[in-house]
């Protein structure tokens, strides 16, 4: 019998602490307008010095485990998307399986910036059609605060932290209405490595060094690898864009959203949008809108959800799921 991921629960962490657009005035030179109109983006959560991008994603697996009433012990796996580790290692995922009670089990975390979460969905997802487990915990946090120059106007007034988190199930396809993780495709082009990246790094300066981004090219392989993505997610599952119930795709630019959905002749009502109140979230914000909105009802089980992301390396990719 085919096995496949269902997703049982979902959850999210956003920090208490609201920076608004006029609050970046104070800081850089910019303006409501500029952010507004060029990003989307309103206002965003900024964790505290002393909370850290583990804090985030135990605080989102507690939310998931807790809707789902899910049982510790059953869970077999924890996979965390994250750039910004609180320590070169260990793992932001072994930090989240002790402070869950979870039992020994693989615990590691993925870095694929932006597209990180569907990363760790698509391993998690391939771990449990293999076999090889039947629970994981799938989390995308970030403290993107932490990397970013607060004296460069261009990246700090975009990214933002906070984490989400869902429980991946194996179950067989055939008795459950064919829910689950239908299909996942992965891409990276390492040539554009320098379009999207940090000025550091352990092995090189030491530091974490600084977010650089060369915004308007970004910009435009986004749309390009976003929708691809997409179409060869409807394509490998034969299903229109008509069929997908809601598109959730990574949060960086509202125009970067409203074209890829223009692009694939999508409904912008059919799409979970949180840029404007989570700003870029890194592989935490695919999770956080996703969560959005499956607790405020929108999304209902049997649904088909697309997700999409890309991000630095380039990376970029989709997973279809029936939710
Ligand atoms: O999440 C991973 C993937 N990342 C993305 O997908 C981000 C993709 N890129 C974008 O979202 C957009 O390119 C940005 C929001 C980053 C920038 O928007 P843009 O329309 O591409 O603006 P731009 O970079 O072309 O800059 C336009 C102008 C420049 O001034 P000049 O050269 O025209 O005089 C910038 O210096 O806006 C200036 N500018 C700002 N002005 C006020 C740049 N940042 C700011 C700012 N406030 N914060």
């Amino acid at each position: 019998m085919p096995i496949q991921s269902v997703i049982l629960s979902t959850g999210s962490y956003l920090p208490e602490k609201i920076m608004t657009n006029s609050d970046l005035e104070k800081i850089v030179d910019t303006t409501d307008a500029w952010i507004t109109q060029r990003s989307g983006i309103q206002s965003r959560h900024i964790a505290a010095d002393d909370e850290s991008t583990a804090d985030l994603a135990i605080a989102a697996a507690k939310d998931a485990m807790e809707r789902g009433n899910i049982d510790p012990l059953s869970i077999d796996g924890v996979i965390v998307a994250t750039t910004t580790p609180d320590q070169t290692f260990p793992s932001v995922a072994v930090k989240v399986q002790a402070a869950l009670g979870l039992p020994v089990g693989l615990a590691f975390d993925v870095q694929a910036v932006c597209t990180g979460f569907v990363y760790a969905l698509a391993t998690a997802n391939n771990f449990i059609i293999a076999g090889q487990a039947k629970r994981i915990l799938v989390v995308g946090a970030e403290k993107m605060s932490s990397i970013v120059d607060w004296t460069d106007r261009t990246t700090c007034v975009l990214f933002a932290d906070g984490a989400g988190a869902v429980v991946l199930d194996a179950q067989e396809a055939e008795s459950n209405g064919n829910r689950g993780v239908l299909s996942t495709h992965l891409y990276a082009n390492g040539t554009m490595r320098d379009l999207l990246y940090t000025n550091g790094g352990p092995s090189s300066t030491g530091d974490a060094g600084h977010i650089i981004m060369h915004g308007r090219e970004v910009f435009k392989y986004a749309v390009t690898y976003m929708a691809d993505a997409v179409n060869e997610a409807l394509a490998a599952n034969d299903v229109a864009a008509a069929d997908i119930d809601w598109l959730v795709p990574h949060q960086a630019n509202i125009r970067i959203i409203e074209a890829t959905a223009k692009k694939l002749d999508m409904d912008i009502n059919k799409v979970v949008v949180t840029v404007d109140h989570h700003g870029n979230t890194s592989a935490a914000s695919i999770p956080l809108a996703l969560h959005e909105a499956v607790a405020d009802g929108r999304i209902q089980q049997g649904q088909l959800v697309l997700l999409e992301a890309m991000g630095g390396g380039l990376t970029w990719g989709s997973a279809l799921v029936r939710f």
